[in-house]
C-alpha cells in the first residue's frame, strides 16, 4: 500500500521558542500513538535542527520548505540541499505557489530543485495546482499536466519513486475555500493518470499524492476518504497542536 502523510507547512510564521513549543507539544501528543500516516513538519530553516532532535525521538519526519537550485558557492541567503543532507532533513517541500507567485520560480528551476534534493537523498514534496481563472476557464488539467511534464516528468522511474506530490488548487491555499471532496478526487484521479502514462501503474499506485489548500480538522477525514487522496499539505491548521493532531488522526 502507498503511502499516507500529512505534513504542516508552518510557511513564515513562530518564533523559535512558539516552534519549539508546537513541536514538542505535536512530539509528545504523538508519543505511542500508532497513526495511520506518516506525520511531517515543515518549520522555516532556521527552526529545522531543533525539529530534527524532536523528531529522532518521535518518529516525526522533518522537512524544509525550499532548496536552492544551485549546487554550493556565492548564493546569498540561498540553502542547498547538501546542507539540508548534512543535517539529515528527509523532505523537503518544492514549487509552493507562494514560490512561484512571490519569487517566480518556473517549472524549469523547479525541476532543477528537484533533481538536487534527489542527489542528496532528500524526497521532494512537489507542489502543483491551477488559479482560479485557471479554473474557470476549464484549464485547470492542462496547468496541472504541464506542472508535472516540465517540474517532475523529466526524471527516470526510479526519481521519481522518491517524489511526493501534492495537489494544491491556489484559490483554496488559506482562503478557507476548501476544494470540494469530488473536485479533489477528480484531480488526482487525474494525475495519477498522468503518472501512469509517463511511469507505468506499478509506479502511480505507489506514488502519495497530498491535497493542499485549507484543508482543516473538520474536513480532513472526507477529504482524505477519497481513494486517490493520500493525505494533506496543512498551512493554517498545522500552526495549532490540536487542529493538526486532529487532521493526523482522521484516517
Ligand atoms: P492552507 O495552506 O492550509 O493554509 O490553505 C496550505 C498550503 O499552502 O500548503
Amino acid at each position: 500500500m502507498r503511502k499516507k502523510i500529512v505534513a504542516g507547512n508552518w510557511k513564515m510564521n513562530k518564533t523559535f521558542q512558539d516552534a519549539e513549543d508546537l513541536v514538542s507539544t505535536i512530539a509528545d501528543e504523538l508519543d505511542g500513538v500508532d497513526t495511520a500516516c506518516e506525520v511531517v513538519l515543515c518549520p522555516p530553516f532556521p527552526y529545522l535542527e531543533m525539529a530534527s532532535d524532536y523528531a529522532d525521538e518521535s518518529g516525526l519526519q522533518i522537512a524544509a520548505q525550499n532548496v536552492s537550485e544551485f549546487e554550493d558557492g556565492a548564493y546569498t541567503g540561498e540553502v542547498s540541499a547538501s546542507m539540508l543532507a548534512s543535517i539529515e532533513i528527509g523532505y523537503c517541500i518544492v514549487g509552493h505557489s507562494e514560490r512561484r507567485k512571490y519569487f517566480g520560480e518556473t517549472n524549469a528551476q523547479l525541476a532543477t530543485k528537484v533533481e538536487k534534493l534527489l542527489d542528496h537523498a532528500i524526497r521532494p514534496i512537489f507542489c502543483i495546482g491551477e488559479l482560479l481563472e485557471e479554473r474557470n476557464a476549464n484549464n485547470h488539467f492542462e496547468v496541472v499536466k504541464r506542472q508535472l511534464d516540465e517540474g517532475l516528468f523529466q526524471l527516470n522511474k526510479d526519481e521519481f519513486k522518491e517524489v511526493v506530490i501534492a495537489y494544491e488548487p491556489v484559490w483554496a491555499i488559506g482562503t478557507g475555500v476548501t476544494a470540494t471532496s469530488a473536485q479533489a478526487q477528480e484531480m488526482h484521479a487525474f494525475i495519477r493518470q498522468q503518472i501512469t502514462g509517463k511511469y507505468g501503474k506499478p509506479v502511480a499506485d505507489q506514488t502519495t499524492i497530498l491535497y493542499g489548500g485549507s484543508c482543516n480538522a473538520k474536513n480532513a477525514a472526507e477529504l482524505f476518504s477519497n481513494p486517490d487522496v493520500d493525505g494533506g499539505l496543512i498551512g493554517g491548521a498545522s500552526l495549532v497542536a490540536e487542529d493538526f493532531i486532529k487532521i493526523v488522526k482522521s484516517f
